[in-house]
């Protein structure tokens, strides 16, 4: 058994070689398999007015993660598989351009709103709002230049849970028609149990809606590996929000049980994705999990075969999008070079349900002076 309690001695390198600015690591006696925990910082190119981006490293000796300050993206994610050998899970490019020449949100935290707003409007306590109109008639993503694209501050927030990086952002009154100066941040942790921990914390001064997630595509054979109609998925639920033809929820929950959205045992994802009604064919569903917001609760088991990986996915939101990459089509060129194809990756985003706004009776997403609001999600790798 890992010694969790081991005494951990903190190390702190400069390094000038290869662009490679400082690390910080913390090295801790561990039975099993005598890791090294580090947190690395490097530059990841300049934004096109200058501003430097820098890329973090995390990583437990198992797990690695590389965490970017332009919109919070986890760029890549490595873990090992059956027979301990380590493959980066997630979609993403290889440089600062490729994301910044459009994609749709790869790794990236997505807010102040994930997922839509009915028609790009709101009101609250008596005061309408307009946003960007940004997906069909709807908003999406918090709008044009929303936390996906904004460049966080960073620091080494590693500690006992093991490395991790804060990032944090002041999102001003009225930023993409929001109220309220909000301030967010996000710590990224590799745990020393072999999970990417995110957790959210924000205030505001005026109350806004604020629906907060990350939005990682995941390919746990390797995004090289083709689709991922193979891995199969478990969810903690078989309640979902049905939604009109634009997405938007009609405020009805119901059973999937029995249809092709049906995920209560371990299914093949691409095994009844055919018998959906969608154009293009895939899933992009809003699951009512049991998250209360408390401590995070088990949302979703993925296992792929060949390489035997899994991942758990804990929240304490009471809402994940499952998403299947229904909209790649092979023009995006990612690491590697390897295009990324329909059903290349998936998606869980956990998060509040759709347009909650709009919907009273759906758990709340306004966040009030006073309160911090707080969301942790985390993916946890093992193999079997
Ligand atoms: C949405 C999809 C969208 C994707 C990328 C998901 O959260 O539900 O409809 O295509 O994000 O923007």
């Amino acid at each position: 058994m890992r010694k969790r309690n081991a005494a951990m001695s903190f190390i702190v390198l400069l390094l000038s070689s290869a662009g490679v600015i400082s690390i910080g690591g913390v090295e801790a006696a561990d039975s099993v398999s005598k890791s090294t925990r580090s947190c690395t910082k490097m530059d990841f190119g300049k934004m096109p007015d200058g501003t430097p981006v820098e890329l973090y490293v995390l990583s437990n000796g198992r797990v690695t993660a590389k965490v970017i300050t332009y919109g919070g993206i986890v760029t890549e994610l490595h873990v090992p598989d059956k027979k301990g050998k380590t493959e980066d899970v997630v979609l993403g490019f290889d440089s600062l351009k490729g994301y910044l020449s459009g994609n749709p949100y790869f790794g990236a935290i997505v807010g102040r709103f994930a997922n839509r707003i009915a028609g790009g409007k709101f009101t609250l306590d008596g005061k309408d709002y307009k946003l960007a109109v940004n997906n069909g008639p709807n908003s999406l993503h918090g709008g044009i230049k929303a936390f996906d694209k904004v460049v966080w501050k960073a620091e080494d927030a590693s500690g006992a849970d093991g490395p991790a990086v804060k990032l944090t952002h002041l999102s001003p009154d009225g930023d993409e028609g929001y109220p309220g100066n909000l301030s967010v941040s996000v710590t990224y942790t590799v745990t020393n149990d072999d999970a990417l921990k995110i957790d959210y914390k924000a205030t505001t001064d005026k109350a806004t809606p604020l629906n907060l997630t990350n939005h990682s595509y995941f390919n746990l054979a390797g995004p090289a590996s083709g689709t991922v109609l193979d891995h199969e998925l478990k969810l903690a639920t078989d309640k979902y929000t049905v939604a009109d033809d634009t997405l938007i929820p009609t405020g009805e929950i119901k059973s999937a049980r029995g249809t092709p959205l049906d995920f209560t045992t371990s299914t093949p994802i691409g095994k009844h994705m055919n018998g959906l009604k969608a154009d293009p064919i895939g899933y992009d569903h809003n699951y009512v999990l049991p998250g209360d917001g408390k401590s995070p609760k088990l949302a979703a088991t993925v296992y792929e075969p060949s390489s035997g990986r899994v991942m758990e996915v804990f929240t304490t939101e009471p809402g994940v999008q499952f998403y299947t990459g229904n909209f790649l089509d092979g023009t995006l060129t990612g690491k590697g070079g390897v295009p990324y194809r329909k059903h290349q990756g998936f998606c869980l985003e956990t998060q509040h349900y759709p347009d909650s706004v709009h919907h009273p009776e759906f758990p709340s997403t306004i966040l009030r002076p006073g309160s911090t609001y707080t969301q942790t999600t985390i993916y946890k790798f093992s193999t079997r």
